[in-house]
């Protein structure tokens, strides 16, 4: 098969390298990719919002499968755009159709969905402009924090979690007066649920399914998830507490009513289904849908996957994902971010990163988050740069792994949390 990978991040890499390893793939192509991912494929310099040149490149290299990695494309169509075209109509696609991919692109598409399949999730309501007073009068039936959601995308920006009332006010007021964009003309506001978050992974073929391995991931930049979100510092697989009785209640109560759901509403969907769930005392409820896998916590699943994922996308694309073979790797997978300095506020790039060859000769594996190759010299092109990932018989001897190669790899301004998995 010949593979083209939309995508540049270390999710993408981490996809890269599992779909490499498949004896069905004949040729894997990465658009646009990174310093990493050429490494286990060629990578095509396209940019992901050029669906024109995505489709020409598509015909002309005859692509069989297209996987996608973020989830801004699938937002904006480029299953639709593909599938109502004769001369792409043929490619497999692995994401949903633009409908399937509200359940991201849009929060209150998301809540009215949960409503309708009886999923459980915050209770909320939406507003805009128009029903600001309405708004505060929400606000002050909740207790603190409040949570306030901008409904369209922001890339992983647009929640913001308040203290008190008073500040609760002003932010929606400055939401709803475009704080970003028309991705707030709406806001959610919903009520805070407390508890510990997991990533669940679920890849459709729109009627049957297969759980990937279940993720943890630290998204704030201080230890002890404190300080500002990034894209995310590591990620951690399995996680301990999501374990048989909690999964079956995560299958019987969102999997299943999710999938069935969708079938019952035409919405075409053969891709991934990312929940951000939490933890509530024992009872799993939907933080978040996303329409594609997590970054940084494919890092860790994909270490774990022991078939050939090729099949399993292929079983997606045939409607026969239940005759497909999912195998699991018992062992744990971890991974540590190395970020630079200043990341997520303002930090500089091309930064000579050294170490990589000796880091490489380690068990641990690398993937490329933030790289760029330089005249011959791989150099730092993002806030987060590379992703350590390790096996152990247990998070700690994992960790212990990723932390020793840590070290191995240097650039001026490197950070890291050392405190991954510390609340699992
Ligand atoms: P989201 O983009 O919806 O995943 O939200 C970002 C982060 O905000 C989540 O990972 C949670 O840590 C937090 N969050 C969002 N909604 C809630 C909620 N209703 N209760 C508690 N925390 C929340
Ligand atoms: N790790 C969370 C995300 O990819 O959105």
């Amino acid at each position: 098969m010949k593979i083209l990978l939309l995508g540049s991040g270390g999710r993408e890499h981490a996809l890269a390298w599992k779909i490499a390893q498949s004896s069905q793939t004949e040729k894997l192509y990465i658009a646009p990719g990174n310093a990493g991912t050429s490494a286990v494929g060629e990578n095509v310099n396209i940019k992901g919002d050029d669906f024109t040149e995505i489709k020409k490149f598509a015909i002309e290299k005859n692509i069989d499968m297209i996987v996608v990695g973020p989830e801004n494309q699938l937002v904006d169509g480029l299953y639709d755009e593909l599938k109502n075209d004769e001369t792409t109509k043929h490619i497999a696609f692995i994401g949903p159709s633009k409908e399937g991919a509200k359940l991201e692109g849009s929060k209150e598409f998301a809540k009215e969905f949960m409503m309708r399949h009886h999923i459980p999730t915050a209770q909320y309501k939406s507003f805009t402009s128009k029903n600001i007073k309405e708004g505060f009068a929400f606000l002050e039936t909740l207790k603190p924090p409040y949570v306030l959601k901008a409904d369209g995308l922001c890339a992983g920006k647009g929640v913001l979690i308040l203290s008190s009332i008073e500040e609760a006010k002003k932010e929606l007021n400055k939401m709803l007066c475009g704080m970003f964009g028309n991705a707030s003309d709406k806001v959610v506001i919903e009520e805070f649920m407390n508890g510990i978050e997991c990533s669940v992974f679920v890849l459709t073929d729109g009627k049957n399914y297969k759980i990937l391995p279940v993720a943890k991931d630290y998204k704030c930049i201080g230890e002890g998830n404190t300080g500002l979100n990034t894209g995310g510092m590591g990620s951690v697989s399995p996680v301990p507490f999501a374990d048989s009785i909690f999964m079956e209640k995560v299958k019987t109560r969102i999997i299943e009513p999710t999938i069935a759901g969708l079938m019952q509403e035409n919405i075409i969907y053969k891709g991934f289904i990312f929940l951000g769930l939490i933890n509530v005392d024992g009872e799993p409820k939907v933080i978040e849908y996303n329409v594609r896998m997590g970054d940084p916590e494919t890092e860790s699943v994909m270490l774990r996957i022991q078939s050939d994922f090729v099949d399993l996308l292929q079983g997606v694309e045939n409607g026969d994902l239940n005759t497909r073979e999912l195998k699991i790797d018992p062992r744990t997978a971890t991974c540590v971010i190395l970020v630079s300095g200043g990341y997520p506020l303002a930090y500089k790039k091309g930064i000579p990163i050294t170490g990589l060859k000796q880091a490489e000769e380690t068990e641990s594996i690398l993937f490329h988050s933030g790289t760029a190759l330089k005249n011959g010299q791989i150099v730092t092109n993002g806030g987060r740069v590379i992703a350590i990932c390790s096996y152990g018989k247990n998070k700690e001897e994992a960790l212990d792994k990723c932390y020793k190669v840590a070290k191995i790899i240097k650039f001026e301004n490197k950070n890291y949390r050392h405190d991954i998995g510390f609340d699992l």
